[in-house]
């Protein structure tokens, strides 16, 4: 079976990527194989995450290498020599160049909190989405898999939860219950879904 080989981007925790390994590591990705994970924070626990299931990372340090251009360039670089074809952002919180994009048109997803259009596009990242949906006073909230295009959140969806608000929130509890329903349910499901595509299985 042809596997689409898959580089996931992230810059803290890691939690999306722990769930996309575990379901990967469960067969639950069989169109796709974890080929590297990426990060720009030398500090990520990703890493540590990556070491554990003894998938290849990287590391372009946003401190080390502060210029957005340079460092696009050498993830391109790393992507393009190990033959990626489906780049996954796992709270990656950096935005892509259109530039960047153009390379990778429609082979870019990633996982944004909250159901798109609300509390989406610049400026609206971890955190900062659940004390805006909170102090908004919305009952339901979620999480959306989309593409990436050169519209900051605003490539075709893909997959979307809903997760409902409860009474005493914090954006931290409402952030864990957005992760645990609609994340790590989604996203790993949703890699399978464009690998599939990808290898021509699925039209
Ligand atoms: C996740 O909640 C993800 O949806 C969000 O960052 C968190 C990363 O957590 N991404 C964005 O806000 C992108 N706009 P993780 O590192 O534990 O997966």
């Amino acid at each position: 079976m042809n596997r689409v080989r898959v580089a996931v981007l992230c810059s803290g925790g890691g939690t999306n990527l722990q769930a996309i390994l575990d379901r990967a590591q469960a067969g639950g990705i069989p169109h796709g194989e974890i080929a590297l994970v990426l990060t720009d924070n030398a500090g990520a626990y990703a890493i540590e995450r990556a070491k554990a299931a003894g998938v290849e990372y990287l590391v372009v340090d946003k401190k080390q290498v502060p210029d957005r251009g340079e460092r696009e360039a050498l993830i391109l670089a790393a992507l393009k020599e190990r033959g990626i074809g489906l780049v996954v952002l796992a709270g990656f919180m950096t935005i892509l160049s259109d530039d960047f994009v153009k390379q990778y048109e429609m082979r870019i997803i990633n996982v944004h909190p909250s159901l798109i259009p609300s509390f989406c596009g610049a400026g609206f990242y971890g955190l900062k989405v659940h004390e805006a949906a909170l102090a908004r006073g919305v009952k339901v909230t979620g999480a959306t898999v989309h593409y990436v295009n050169e519209v900051c959140d605003g490539g075709p969806i893909i997959a979307q939860k809903a997760v409902l608000v409860e009474e005493g929130d914090t954006p931290k509890s409402l952030q864990l219950r957005v992760m645990r329903e609609a994340e790590w349910v989604i996203f790993p499901a949703a890699v399978e879904t464009v690998c599939k595509k990808l290898t021509g299985e699925e039209v």
